[in-house]
């Protein structure tokens, strides 16, 4: 049996934070077991004596798959991370070109990692198993591995949005994106929408050829591009929302409660949500004191100046809201900028009435999928969600979609939302969860490897082991 090893920047080490991509992968490797490398950066105190760099993998002993991870040197590390990844490639991929920071140093840190990433894996690797890749930060790592002649099956998916060719075009070394991922095997992407992007970026390659099954040929090799939206572990999340406390109605104040929870993310759409509910409570009077909107917004990347300018930006906006229509027992926006346990998480989405999931730009967006999976059945709440989710290729048929830069529009949903009647709210919500149970964490891990495993059995590189 072929062992499964999963890369990625992060993983499950402590009680780091964590978010969509380590719980998902989590809940994989406790299924399957394997073997999960990450990234850490080199505490500071570290001498360099007690484990030489790039020598190898560090084990982290403990639960039911094997972890190691690959130490980085800090001020690398910081170029790597904060630099080519959260200021070059994730604004890159959810649109915000305004907020490139080109600078060579990243590029390089980010080339360097990957590369030294490499290394200590392709040391590790046996003959057999197939090597599953996540996200933007390690787009040149099977490049990297195949230099080392590595030839064994390797899947990338990424789970962030595939930027638009026309975006790629502002990089610095445009062509590379396309060459990077021509070195996987298969190529997963969260939506249609993705793979299209996608294509788009190889057909600026001169040398691409497309093939009639839909995968590419760059060179000498052939990489599947397709579709796998990622899920949730759905009824055990289900289960943990249905257990929670019910909450005291002194906790939220009025009768109506609104969620929302994401980390502080530019790409969220979180000014864009304060906005149109202060637009909601001043143009229908009577919601004023009998509606309240909790938002979660978890620190993230504070380090990147994007970061902290949309937390005062928050910051600002939830004071002057609620400066506006607070009362003694009224506080409209409930902004907490922590993280919050999970599952209080999913009592709190059980108990409101309506989920907002706006974002500009996303993935997938796993909280709509967690708030459809928490709600009672008999009496669900409504997700308001953006076509800017990944989530609403899935669910957007059945939630009640909005424009999140359009404050009134967005301010009209929500109050359709907060007057559903209880017939179309159970219509709607048994809809969007049949997919989120039949379409769960453990169907998108399997479909994955299967067409990852079905691509390997006709390629060369079998034969080679
Ligand atoms: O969306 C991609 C992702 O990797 C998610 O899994 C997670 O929500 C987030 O980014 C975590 O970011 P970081 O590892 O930078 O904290």
């Amino acid at each position: 049996m072929s062992r499964l090893v999963v890369v990625s920047n992060r993983m499950p080490l402590g009680d780091k934070p964590s978010g969509g991509l380590v719980v998902a992968l989590k809940d994989t490797m406790e299924e399957r077991g394997g073997l999960w490398v990450g990234i850490t950066r080199e505490d500071a105190s570290f001498t360099g004596a007690e484990m030489p760099r790039s020598q190898g993998l560090e084990n982290h002993p403990g639960g039911p798959f094997e972890r190691k991870s690959c130490s980085i040197e800090a001020s690398l590390y910081d170029d790597y991370y904060l630099g080519y990844a959260n200021s070059v490639l994730w604004p890159l991929c959810h649109g915000r070109t305004d907020l490139l920071d080109l600078r060579l140093s990243f590029r390089e840190a980010y080339l360097e990692v990957n590369r030294q990433l490499a290394d200590a894996l392709a040391r590790e690797l046996r003959p057999d198993d197939v090597v599953w890749v996540h996200d933007y930060h390690l787009f040149p790592l099977a490049d990297a591995l195949r230099r080392k002649g590595v030839f064994n099956p390797i899947g990338f998916f990424l789970h962030i949005p595939f930027p638009s060719s026309a975006n790629v075009g502002a990089l610095s070394n445009a062509g590379e994106l396309a060459e990077w991922l021509s070195s996987y095997d298969l190529v997963g992407l969260q939506t249609n929408r993705d793979v299209a992007s996608c294509l788009e970026v190889f057909r600026t390659l001169k040398e691409s050829e497309f093939l009639m099954d839909g995968s590419v040929r760059y060179r000498d090799r052939t990489v599947d591009l397709k579709s796998f939206p990622i899920g949730i572990e759905a009824s055990a999340f289900q289960k943990i929302a249905q257990n929670a406390e019910p909450l005291p109605r002194a906790a939220h104040g009025p009768q109506k409660l609104i969620i929302g929870a994401e980390r502080l993310d530019y790409s969220k759409g979180l000014p864009h949500r304060f906005k149109a509910f202060g637009h909601l409570l001043e143009t229908r009077e009577e919601l004023r004191g009998e509606v309240s909107f909790v938002q979660i917004a978890s620190p993230t990347r504070e380090d990147v100046q994007a970061y902290r300018e949309i937390r005062e930006q928050l910051e600002q906006l939830s004071g002057s809201v609620n400066g506006r229509f607070s009362d003694i027992n009224y506080t409209p926006i409930q902004y907490i900028n922590r993280m919050i346990d999970r599952n209080r998480l999913a009592g709190l989405y059980r108990h409101a009435q309506v989920g907002l999931v706006t974002p500009l730009a996303d993935g997938m967006n796993l909280v709509a999928k967690e708030y459809v999976a928490a709600q009672d059945p008999s009496d669900p709440g409504v997700l308001v969600l953006s076509n800017f989710a990944g989530a609403a290729e899935q669910l957007g048929d059945h939630a009640l979609t909005a424009n999140p830069y359009d404050a009134a529009q967005m301010a009209d949903c929500i109050s359709q939302a907060l007057s559903m009647e209880r017939a179309e709210r159970i219509e709607r919500h048994s809809a969007m969860l049949e997919n989120v149970l039949n379409e769960d964490v453990d169907w998108w891990a399997s479909s994955f490897l299967r067409h990852l495993e079905d691509k390997s059995m006709g390629t060369d590189f079998l034969s080679l082991l």
